[in-house]
């Protein structure tokens, strides 16, 4: 691999093909599939349990139906679990790479360069549009999770009361807050489904880049082991830090 250094910054020249470099480590891929196949299962029983009724039941019959429903809502209780030790360990291993910076806005500015050949955005790790998809399932995902917490382990959490507490605090609004059990119990299921929904759509849309949307994207997920010239084309500044550090440790061999 060679380096030069230009102001001060050490530059990677693009490398042949099939040069490839680590993107994920089996660690931080572990949590990512944990988190993934907990999430499409849990949608899925999810979706089933909303709208299985009108969609499923007419086709595979009353008993079948109740009889998937039935042990997909235990499933669901199960997979809960993974789905939040998922959560933890992505929020563990990437939060310091999605705090926000001045280079992200630039890159919302430049869209991320996908509507023109001719333009490059910088990226560290994660560019802006990943750092929103990174904050929306940890924020979504915590209040998916609480819900959930609340519909599983009935009237143990009355969070409801206490939210609307400081909403109305932070913005003069009248909202209840000497809830009833039952009502919080009613609150965490509708609460609970917006935000399923909400997330699926948004997950939905990422899968489909991460998978065929976007060229050589899922090897990051898969093997971990990326193309290194993609990983210059869309995380330039992260390829950057990563040569440098082997630059330092005396991996890399750089060139005048
Ligand atoms: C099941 C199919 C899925 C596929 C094929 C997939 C694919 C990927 C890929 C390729 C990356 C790395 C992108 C890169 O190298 O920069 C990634 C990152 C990530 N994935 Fe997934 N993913 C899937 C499901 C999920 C689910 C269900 C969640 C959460 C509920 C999730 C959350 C994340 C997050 C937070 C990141 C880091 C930020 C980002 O790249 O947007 N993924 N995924």
């Amino acid at each position: 691999m060679a380096f030069y250094v230009l102001r001060g910054r050490v530059m990677i020249e693009k490398g042949p093909a099939g040069v490839t470099t680590t993107r994920f480590t089996w660690i931080e891929r572990s949590g990512h599939w944990l988190i993934a196949v907990s999430f499409v299962m849990l949608g899925t029983t999810g979706l089933n349990i909303l709208y299985g009724r009108y969609v499923l039941k007419p086709l595979i019959g009353a008993d079948a139906f109740a009889a998937m429903t039935y042990y997909g809502k235990y499933l669901d209780h199960f997979l809960f679990f993974a789905f939040m030790a998922g959560l933890v360990m992505i929020f563990v291993m990437w939060v310091s790479h999605n705090i926000p910076s001045r280079i992200d806005i630039a890159w919302i500015m430049k869209a991320g360069a996908l509507f023109s050949k001719n333009v490059h955005s910088d990226s560290r790790k994660f560019n802006a549009g990943q750092k929103i998809v990174f904050w929306a399932v940890i924020a979504g995902g915590i209040s998916v999770s609480v819900s959930g917490w609340s519909l599983l382990f009935l009237f143990t959490i009355h969070f409801f009361s206490g939210t609307f507490e400081i909403v109305n605090a932070v913005l003069g609004t009248q909202l209840p807050t000497d809830l009833a059990p039952i009502h919080e119990q009613q609150l965490a299921q509708g609460w609970h489904a917006i935000m399923a929904l909400g997330l699926t759509c948004m997950v939905l849309t990422h899968i489909y880049i991460g998978s065929v949307g976007m060229e050589g994207a899922f090897d990051a997920m898969g093997s971990g082991e990326v193309d290194l010239n993609w990983a210059k084309e869309h995380h330039n500044l992260w390829v950057e830090e990563v040569q440098a550090r082997e630059v330092e440790s005396g991996a890399g061999q750089p060139t005048e």
